[in-house]
């Protein structure tokens, strides 16, 4: 307890910058012969937008999804190349992205008619990447209003240099459709004509549709060290999961048999027994769906959550477990996949990532 009272009770993030530098050395040997676009939008899923940015050094171009991250990340000092994916939605984001040397994303017609109208911008200032629609149908051109777009971009000055031709997967993950395959046929095809470098894959392209990696492949998620496939966790690709969810029991309460926890008394003992209260609730992102069942680590034993979670509060089975109060709960990471928690709760790694609140003290080591 008295360890506890020292670091003061309550949630931490751990970020572990050596398993970041591991899994961006995974990405290098499954795609040895592409360029790396290491995706940190949403303040890098969730994990610290400057600090994963400068630890990724390594990387040669940095990915965000918006201007404004990008103008954050030139802001703080960050000097590598860096990809806007949404591209911009008006004038004076252009201007930004010129002015703060960041690339950008066309993915619609309208974006090129801003450009036609912008006069006296220097030759290739802006460098773009050109996003066609091969089957994921939310941002993307037609392969036909594709082919068109190149020919008007190559008309501006400002866009004079070498586009790279992108498109985006929607099933990667599943490899037991050929949904992919027909989306990388259906780029191939669209491409064919030009001879400018080209980027299709994900995480769930960089691991399991190697033909997919071409020249830059634009790893996320494995970054952070949990995989995007169905029903597969980030160690079975060797990846070290980069944040661990941690907090500490607050409280050790001896139950009665048919005893319930919590709002809505939703879990009732089944016999006398130990129960923990920790430290962690949907305040500071846990899931709040996590049902009864859901694992956690208990002074690394594993154990179970009991009853609903609370705000700041979530309730765990201590039966068997040797713990006392002030002992750490590892929530998700080292030990314990995200994914797990995510598919008990109903959800995806990602969004558990970044759903993590500014009320969890973030410490980065490594
Ligand atoms: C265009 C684009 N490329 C790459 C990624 C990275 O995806 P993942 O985190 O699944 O690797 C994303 C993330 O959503 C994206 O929008």
């Amino acid at each position: 307890m008295a360890d506890a009272a020292q670091r003061g009770l309550g949630p931490q993030a751990i970020i572990n910058l050596e398993a970041l530098r591991h899994n961006l050395q995974i990405v290098r040997q499954l795609a040895p012969g592409s360029g790396i676009v290491s995706v940190i939008k949403a303040d890098a899923y969730g994990h610290g937008m400057l600090q994963v940015a400068r630890v990724l050094s390594d990387s040669d171009i940095l990915a965000v999804a918006r201007v404004s991250e990008g103008v954050t990340l030139r802001e703080s000092g960050i000097d590598r190349p860096i990809l806007v994916l949404e591209g911009f939605f008006e004038l004076s984001e252009i201007k930004s992205a010129i002015e703060h040397r960041l690339q950008i994303t066309i993915h619609h017609t309208r974006q090129i008619d801003m450009l036609e109208t912008l006069q006296g911008l220097a030759d290739n200032a802006l460098q773009f990447w050109l996003k066609v629609d091969t089957g994921m149908h939310r941002l993307g051109m037609s392969v036909e209003e594709a082919h068109k777009s190149l020919a008007r971009l190559q008309q501006l000055r400002c866009c004079s240099g070498t586009p790279v031709l992108m498109t985006h997967f929607a099933n990667a993950d599943d490899i037991d459709t050929d949904f992919t395959l027909n989306q990388i046929k259906a780029f191939r095809d669209f491409s064919a004509q030009y001879d400018f470098p080209l980027s299709l894959a994900n995480s769930a392209g960089i691991i399991a549709w190697p033909e997919s990696h071409q020249q830059w492949v634009r790893p996320g998620i494995m970054l952070y060290g949990a995989s995007p496939m169905l029903g597969i966790k980030g160690p079975d690709h060797q990846l070290q999961p980069v944040m661990t969810l941690k907090s500490q029991l607050m409280t050790i309460n001896h139950l009665k048999k048919d005893d319930c926890i919590g709002y809505g008394s939703c879990w009732c003992c089944p016999e006398d027994m130990p129960v923990g209260v920790v430290a962690i609730g949907y305040g500071d992102g846990y899931p709040r769906h996590a049902p009864s069942g859901t694992p956690v680590l208990v002074n690394g034993q594993r154990t179970q959550l009991i009853g609903r979670v609370s705000m700041d509060m979530v309730t765990v089975d201590l039966r068997g477990i040797e713990a006392v109060e002030g002992d750490d709960v590892i929530l998700w990471g080292k030990g314990l996949a995200a994914e797990e928690i995510a598919e008990s709760a109903g959800t995806i790694s990602y969004e558990l990532f970044c759903g993590v609140t500014s009320r969890v003290r973030f410490e980065y080591r490594g």
